[in-house]
């Protein structure tokens, strides 16, 4: 499974990539805003870090504005994939910008059959949003086993990237479910290699070598 870092911030994304496991991006209004920088010029630093897909989103509501937007934003790098929600109007949008050879990925999605029809339009990847269906006492994992299933029936290449991720069950979950990519914020990332028996252990080895060394210096 691939991770992706769900961020705009470059202090993490920097951080995650030196781990050496990064595969790409995924960015969104939100997040960039938390930013306080210009877009542009944070996407195409983004890009200069990380060498995968970058995730950047259209705020046009209509298909003909996220075409538009999509034009300049594949400008800022190669790297660079359009966002767009799961809407009508994005469907449209896919299958036009699919036509020219933009990669897109299909976001807030919340069920199966959007899952399908963005599949259908040509999406590059589609983005269930575990947390937030969590939130709402649906079973956030339960959409993507279904999005698996379901395009493993037809042998669909969208890929699934599990967003909304909040803690590292669901990376585990998603993993385990099969889903291609998990988009996880930094707090996650910096928890999924930290375990209390580790650090035990390596204090215990530490203590024991430091009293060899006493015994060994007298
Ligand atoms: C992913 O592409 C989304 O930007 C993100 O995962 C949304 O996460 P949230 O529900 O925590 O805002």
């Amino acid at each position: 499974m691939k991770l992706f870092i769900d961020t705009a911030s470059l202090e993490d994304i920097k951080t995650a990539n030196s781990f050496g496991v990064l595969d790409g991006v995924t960015t969104n209004p939100t997040l960039l805003s938390r930013e306080q920088a210009d877009p542009v010029a944070q996407l195409k630093n983004i890009c200069q870090i990380v060498n995968g897909p970058v995730s950047a989103e259209v705020t046009s509501l209509e298909a003909r504005g996220m075409v538009a937007e999509a034009k300049r934003l594949v400008k800022i790098s190669p790297n660079i994939v359009i966002k767009i929600p799961c809407t009508v109007e994005g469907l449209k949008a896919t299958k036009g910008l699919t036509s020219l050879g933009v990669r897109t990925n299909l976001t807030l999605c919340f069920s199966s059959s959007q899952a399908l029809l963005v599949a259908k339009a040509g999406a590059t990847y589609v983005s269930p949003f575990v947390g937030r269906l969590d939130d709402i006492s649906a079973e956030g994992m339960a959409l993507v086993s279904d999005i698996k299933l379901i395009y493993d029936n037809y042998g669909i290449s969208t890929q699934i990237i599990v967003a909304s991720i909040r803690h590292p069950i669901h990376f585990l979950e998603a993993a385990r479910v099969g889903a291609d990519i998990a988009t996880v914020p930094f707090y996650v990332i910096e928890k999924l290699m930290r375990h209390p028996l580790t650090e035990a252990g390596i204090k215990k080895f530490m203590d024991d070598w430091k009293k060899l060394k006493k015994i060994l210096d007298k």
